[in-house]
């Protein structure tokens, strides 16, 4: 596979880029920002574009220079900046989503890839699992953006024959996340105590939160690009990397047990646990995706705080 990835310098796009590499794919990688040093080496396998994805000339381009068959397309802004610059959200989630969808036309690519993320539930949903045929109805601007990219997919897998695919991504876990969105205590409660520091968790512990840890992020999107499109029927699937969710109070017990003398405290905000609560109080069904194209995670929540361990050491952070 010749890839590019939008987003591809961030918190999941490097991670893929790493494991596409191991699997023998090059990547282009196309962002705002410069990738981690550890991708900045090989040219032949990392290559490195600057560019928005507003931009619709640069990726045409780039995507045709490159000769990229498969776009995945993580590029862009999370929840809350969403939230505080609705307007910037709308220029690089959505109109940068179309542009993108444009540029992959224009050039010939064969398949894309969309990390999309369970925001695209909030109001309405009714009682049960969450299914990936559950009412779509976001209070927020960033699952709004989400809904417009998996309708705009369909619309360019019908109209144009694009093989698109997306993932509903729960709130990922790991190393180096920078970036603050709702569910961010679910990585710094484990980031913090690792590096020594204390940290306040802002949610009831009783709090629960659908998560995934990075490392499965990032192989569910490698192996859904890689699913031969007849498994391919559903199209966009939730994927879970715990079930059932675990709280709040269980990941602080975990991570003292693994990190003794870890300094972690509750101060719940009240917006922020309901929030999180109207989805993580819910069973997410990845059903589809486990029957369709094989997902499995790999992680369970002891697992998850040593290998964010390791991970942390290499990054040079701990
Ligand atoms: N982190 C999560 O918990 C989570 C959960 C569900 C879905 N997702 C989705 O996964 C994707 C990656 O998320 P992440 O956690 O790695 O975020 P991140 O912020 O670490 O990475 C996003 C990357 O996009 C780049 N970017 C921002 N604006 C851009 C633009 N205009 N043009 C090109 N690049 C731009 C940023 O520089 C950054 O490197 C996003 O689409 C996000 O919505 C994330």
């Amino acid at each position: 596979m010749k890839a590019l990835i939008t987003g591809g310098s961030g918190f999941i796009g490097a991670q893929l880029a790493r494991l596409l590499a191991a699997a023998g794919h090059s990547s282009v990688i196309l962002d705002l920002q410069p990738p981690p040093p550890d991708l900045a080496g090989d040219p032949d396998t990392y290559a490195f574009v600057r560019a928005s994805v507003t931009n619709l000339p640069v990726m045409i381009d780039t995507l045709r220079a490159h000769q990229a068959d498969t776009v995945f397309h993580l590029g862009g802004m999370l929840s809350m900046p969403c939230e505080r610059d609705p307007w910037s959200a709308f220029e690089v989630n959505v109109a940068g989503t179309y542009h993108l969808m444009e540029a992959a036309r224009l050039s010939g690519v064969e398949r894309l890839v969309l990390s999309s993320s369970i925001a695209v539930y909030g109001e309405d949903l009714p009682e049960g699992p969450i299914h990936d045929h559950s009412l779509q109805r976001p209070a927020s601007m960033y699952g709004t953006s989400k809904v417009f990219g998996e309708l705009l997919g369909r619309f360019y897998a019908r109209r144009f024959g694009l093989d698109f695919r997306g993932l509903r991504i729960p709130s990922v876990v790991g190393p180096g996340s920078k970036v603050p969105h709702m569910s961010i205590y679910n990585c710094w409660a484990i980031e913090r105590p690792l590096l020594g520091q204390p940290y306040e968790i802002l949610v009831e512990p009783e709090t629960r939160c659908p998560t995934i840890y990075y490392k499965d992020a990032s192989r569910a999107l490698m192996e859904l690009a890689l699913a031969p499109v007849s498994r391919i029927k559903t199209k966009v699937y939730n994927i879970n990397g715990f079930s059932p969710a675990y709280s709040a109070a269980e990941l602080a017990e975990a991570v003292e047990e693994k990190v003794p003398g870890a300094r972690l405290e509750f101060k719940p905000d009240q917006e922020i646990t309901s929030l999180i609560q109207a989805i993580g109080s819910r069973e997410l069904d990845d059903g589809h995706a486990r029957r369709e194209w094989g997902w499995a995670p790999g992680y369970d929540l002891p697992g998850m705080i040593d290998d964010f361990r390791s991970e942390l050491a290499r990054l040079g952070q701990a």
